[in-house]
């Protein structure tokens, strides 16, 4: 595979890249006949006519072009689940789960161990998301994948990972997250003997960087941050497999070549990757909390400004210097619906465990939540001083839909039981007489 590995700094930048010289037709898409016997094949992320400031595409000048695949036939879904499920209640009530386990069996790649905890909306209508998580143990070799339903958002929280795609190749560590958007064949190798993390499945709008109102021109997730692979090519012949994600089933079907041999492409619609640890992270210097939408990387917005379809929003290492102000996360019901996962170190709302890094909560619309017994009573005793919150990174999945849990995550083992006793040591102190 012809790359040196370097990327292309910008946030939805029309890049233009080739991994031979000259690969790139000049002055037009569609010559008669691309350089180096390369065929034209044009990849649209959204409607054509949508309007230009969110027009998303790229063109391929590739070896092969995607239509000469065997005959896609339908094969277990595994673990994956894409519309909401309906097949069982969807629990009133605050649900939080141990980390997904490493698997037990070997040669478990990142499509066999994907797992579904969660789904809203629909992926025909466009509109939604899911939950997933995967736990895996080897490198996709012979096999690419490619979803029709849905960008995916990988955030890694164990292991890294080597995702080889049509675009180019990019390395992604636990820290860090990259954006595949829909249609894009890829692969996934891993940096070590096993790998673990959370996907969001968005059928809804692709993410965008959020709008930073009085905030201004800088901070947040900054999209020189953002960063895009070069071109990079195989020409490799040989049985490999295409695994496709098409209306919430999955597919196979043979290829006697491999995908990844687009040699240059140019476009906006792109796969890129994000360091967490670059993002700008903006709070109060006085008092209060602004709400947790100050923490938003990306967001998939709805027709409804404002309204999300989802969040990607963090809680990195930051300053607290709120003064006379109850710091950790405030006590709150929301009509949003809120799914945590943990990458690495301690949630400030959840110090005494259960909140793994690898596990994950969920507070579904409505449902009350907040900071357990012993956080709040530390919270409300303790001198206010400045203090650096260190060595910690949770992030949350925020959508205007109820998630509803699948099977498996209700009844595979993983869901913990006694959640809701966290809060439980919550007493009153309330008296009439002292203000
Ligand atoms: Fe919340």
């Amino acid at each position: 595979m012809r790359s040196d590995r370097k990327y292309q700094s910008g946030f939805g930048n029309h890049f233009a890249t080739e991994a031979l010289p000259g690969a790139l037709p000049e002055g037009q898409n569609s010559p008669q006949r691309p350089p180096y016997g390369l065929i034209a094949e044009l990849l649209s992320g959204t409607a054509f006519t949508v309007k230009r400031s969110e027009n998303l595409r790229s063109w391929l000048y590739r070896i092969r072009p995607s239509v000469l695949h065997g005959e896609f036939r339908p094969v277990g879904r595994g673990a994956v689940v894409t519309s909401a499920p309906r097949d069982i209640i969807t629990p009133a009530a605050q649900l939080r789960w141990n980390p997904l386990p490493f698997p037990q069996d070997k040669g478990v790649d990142f499509i066999q161990g994907l797992v579904t905890f969660a789904a809203n909306g629909d992926a025909d209508a466009q509109s939604g998301n899911a939950v997933h998580l995967y736990a895996c143990n080897q490198s996709m070799d012979n096999n690419f994948f490619q979803n029709a339903d849905g960008d995916f958002l990988i955030v890694p929280q164990s292991g890294g990972l080597e995702l080889r795609t049509e675009f180019g190749i990019m390395d992604v560590e636990p820290g860090e997250i990259a954006v595949i958007p829909r249609g894009m064949k890829f692969q996934v190798r891993l940096h070590e003997s096993t790998a673990r993390g959370y996907i969001c499945e968005n059928y809804g709008a692709h993410f965008v960087l959020p709008n930073l109102g009085p905030i201004g021109s800088n901070g947040l997730a900054n999209p020189r941050d953002f960063e895009t692979p070069v071109a990079a090519y195989e020409e490799r012949q040989g049985s490999f497999r295409l695994q496709l994600k098409f209306g919430g089933e999955m597919f196979e079907a043979g290829l006697e070549h491999s995908p990844l041999d687009v040699v240059a492409w140019h476009g906006n619609y792109a796969p890129y990757k994000y360091d967490l640890r670059k993002f700008n992270t903006i709070n109060t210097v006085s008092f209060d909390h602004p709400d947790p939408s100050i923490f938003t990387v990306l967001t998939s917005p709805t027709d409804h400004e404002g309204r999300a379809n989802v969040d990607f929003v963090i809680f990195p290492p930051r300053w607290m210097v709120a003064q006379h102000t109850f710091r950790p996360p405030y006590f709150h019901r929301n009509v949003m619906s809120e799914y945590m996962g943990l990458i690495y170190g301690v949630y400030d709302a959840k110090p005494s465990g259960g909140f793994d890094p690898g596990g994950g909560s969920l507070h579904n619309c409505m449902l009350p939540h907040g900071p357990e017994a012993k956080a709040f009573e530390e919270a409300t005793q303790a001198e206010l001083k400045p203090q650096y919150l260190d060595k910690t990174l949770a992030f949350m999945f925020e959508s205007c839909m109820l998630y509803r849990p699948t099977r498996f995550a209700l009844e595979g083992g993983l869901l913990q039981k006694d959640y809701a006793a966290c809060w439980q040591g919550l007493k009153p102190t309330f008296n009439p007489k002292v203000r």
